[in-house]
């Protein structure tokens, strides 16, 4: 159990046949209640954080605390920077010891999403870092990025992108949308299961909180290796904060706010994993 690459997690996803959950830290705090869920259940976990998160945060403080948790309390853990969309963000990501980054090119016009996803897969692999690229888009906001409708992945631009990039998961677009928390979407279930006939990489889902639980064995079943959750950990530990906070005297220990708020993270990652293992 180690800290890990993304690259090593999706292999073993892939040939044990489940999906890896990959959730956003909104802040430091909450970082250990995420890896010890995952440790709980006995399965990998990859920590992502925004690059605005990041830099909030400090890059250098989620690596110590994803590396010691990782060999500290016998998991496999991830951390990987989440929509990155400028090459100066990867390099300090890289420097400061994320294990795996995302450029996110899908809004350049195709040839330059190519041409950049290159240039960040040569640098991160001789650094020992995975990478995941873009293709199609994802509807919704995100950290200040708004798609209005995201547009579904055309299996001959993702064949294209593969045959040029040789990235180590692919996030696609097939009907998710970042951010959405009160309904569920639709998934486009044939383009999943055309773009996992003809593609050969673990394929990601963006905007996981929209997605109906029960439609998760059957991405599974067609090469989702890495499913991302971020704003459903968000509401929940905003919620239980308010709710907290607002019963609170000013000099009350923080912590007896905190674990709370920390308690609903780690719940829905417990929870959302078993779901991903078990599969069968
Ligand atoms: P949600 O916040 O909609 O769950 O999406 C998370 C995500 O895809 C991060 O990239």
């Amino acid at each position: 159990m180690a800290y890990q690459t993304l690259k090593e997690v999706l292999a073993e996803a892939e040939e044990l046949d489940f999906t890896v959950g990959a959730f956003n830290a909104h802040n430091l705090e909450m970082v250990p209640a995420m890896i010890e869920a995952a440790h709980e259940e006995g399965a990998p976990i990859i920590i992502q954080t925004s690059v605005g998160t990041a830099e909030t945060e400090g890059m250098r403080n989620f690596v110590a605390v994803c590396k010691t948790m990782a060999e500290h309390e016998a998991v496999d853990v991830v951390l990987h920077l989440d929509h990155a969309r400028k090459l100066e963000d990867i390099e300090a990501a890289i420097a400061a010891g994320y294990s795996s980054v995302m450029f996110d090119g899908s809004l350049l016009p195709f040839k330059e999403n190519i041409e950049k996803t290159k240039r960040v897969v040569e640098y991160a692999h001789q650094r020992g870092v995975s990478v995941e690229g873009e293709i199609g888009t994802i509807g919704g906001t995100e950290e200040g990025f708004t798609v209005k409708e995201g547009n579904y992945t055309r299996l001959e631009d993702a064949v294209q992108f593969l045959q040029e990039c040789d990235v180590d998961a692919l996030a696609v677009g097939v009907g998710t949308h970042h951010g959405q928390f009160q309904s569920k979407t639709k998934l486009n279930f044939p383009l999943i299961e055309e773009l996992h006939a003809h593609l050969k990489k673990p394929m990601v889902i963006h905007g996981g909180t929209g997605v109906a639980e029960s439609d998760y064995h059957r991405l599974t079943e067609n090469g989702i290796r890495k499913f991302n959750v971020g704003t459903e950990l968000l509401v929940a530990w905003t919620k239980k904060a308010k709710e907290k906070l607002s019963k609170t005297e000013v000099n009350e220990s923080l912590r007896n706010n905190m674990i709370p708020c920390n308690e609903e993270v780690y719940q829905i990652i417990k929870h959302k994993i078993a779901l991903f293992m078990n599969q069968k």
